[in-house]
């Protein structure tokens, strides 16, 4: 087993031009709770153990202000950010005491590409529940990039990430047995591409979709089953544009796993994804995730 200082994607924190439409969309459409009201930000729950999987906050426009990850201990916490430091990022809050409802230790960077980053350790939990066709958890963040190698190397060497997977346009990285927390896309300009929730199995990922769906948010893309990863998707619109996915049986590895390069995958002509049912990626979801960008925080 890899040593991982980092050991799961925990939240993300977006900035939303309607802060109510979103919270409508994300607990009545998209099946999270709100979970506390802190000053101007919503925290919001899925079922498993985090005590919340996203923030959001009142912004001019629709951004990625923050992108959150658990570490192991004190220790790494201290030693991440030191060699965070050291390749460069800005530093938003040295090491201490968290202000999110969450609690636990904190620190926040921006990394040299303009993502903020908070790393925690000692974060509160909740009791976990399995509930069909409801989010457990976050399963990745897709991340545009101009520079992909560079900001590959930065997950890897700075933060321990591991590289799982590259194909042509995104190099896929992780911190623990999920084959990817993060994924990287090459992209014109650095930005969010998209937001993966974890659904518990294949069946809520369908009947999941189909809820959205009857609540007059149609799939942008899907349903399918990716190539790396291997996992089973179903991309949506939220209503200011963010770009989220339904995923579930996420590939499991460990050290073991051989890294495939882009020339190993590559798709027959027409198709894209493994079952080679997926109808092609509506224009609206194309635009959206390009359409994101990074907030300061
Ligand atoms: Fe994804």
């Amino acid at each position: 087993m890899t040593d991982f200082p980092v050991t799961a994607l925990r939240s993300v924190e977006i900035g939303t031009p309607d802060l109510s439409a979103s919270i409508d969309f994300y607990t009545r459409v998209w099946g999270l709770e709100v979970v506390a009201e802190v000053g101007d930000k919503v925290f919001l729950a899925a079922t498993g153990d985090d005590f919340h999987v996203l923030e959001l906050k009142q912004s001019e426009r629709s951004e990625l202000r923050k992108i959150s990850f658990r570490v192991r201990s004190v220790e790494d916490l201290a030693d991440l950010f030191d060699k965070a430091v050291q390749a460069g990022c800005a530093v938003f809050r040295a090491p201490g005491p968290a202000d999110a409802p969450s609690g636990g230790e904190r620190f926040v960077i921006r990394e040299p590409q303009g993502s903020v980053l908070e790393f925690v350790h000692g974060d509160r939990r909740k009791d976990a529940r399995v509930v069909p066709n409801r989010v457990q958890r976050l399963a990745h963040v897709n991340i545009n990039s101009a520079d992909i190698e560079a900001l590959s190397d930065f997950y890897r060497t700075v933060l321990g990430f591991r590289l799982t997977d590259r194909s042509k346009m995104m190099a896929f990285l992780s911190c623990n047995n999920d084959h990817h927390a993060v994924v990287l896309a090459d992209a014109a300009s650095h930005g969010l591409n998209h937001i993966a929730f974890l659904m518990p199995d294949l069946e809520s990922v369908m009947r999941g979709s189909g809820l959205v769906i009857d609540k007059g948010y149609p799939i942008g893309w899907g349903v399918g089953r990716h190539g790396p990863g291997d996992n089973v998707f179903a991309y949506f619109i939220d209503p200011m544009g963010v770009v989220i996915e339904y995923t579930a049986e996420v590939l499991q590895v460990d050290a073991s796993y051989r890294v495939k390069g882009p020339d190993e995958w590559v798709w027959p002509p027409g198709r894209t994804d493994h079952w080679g049912i997926a109808p092609p990626k509506s224009d609206a979801c194309k635009k959206a995730q390009i359409s994101i960008g990074f907030s300061g925080a």
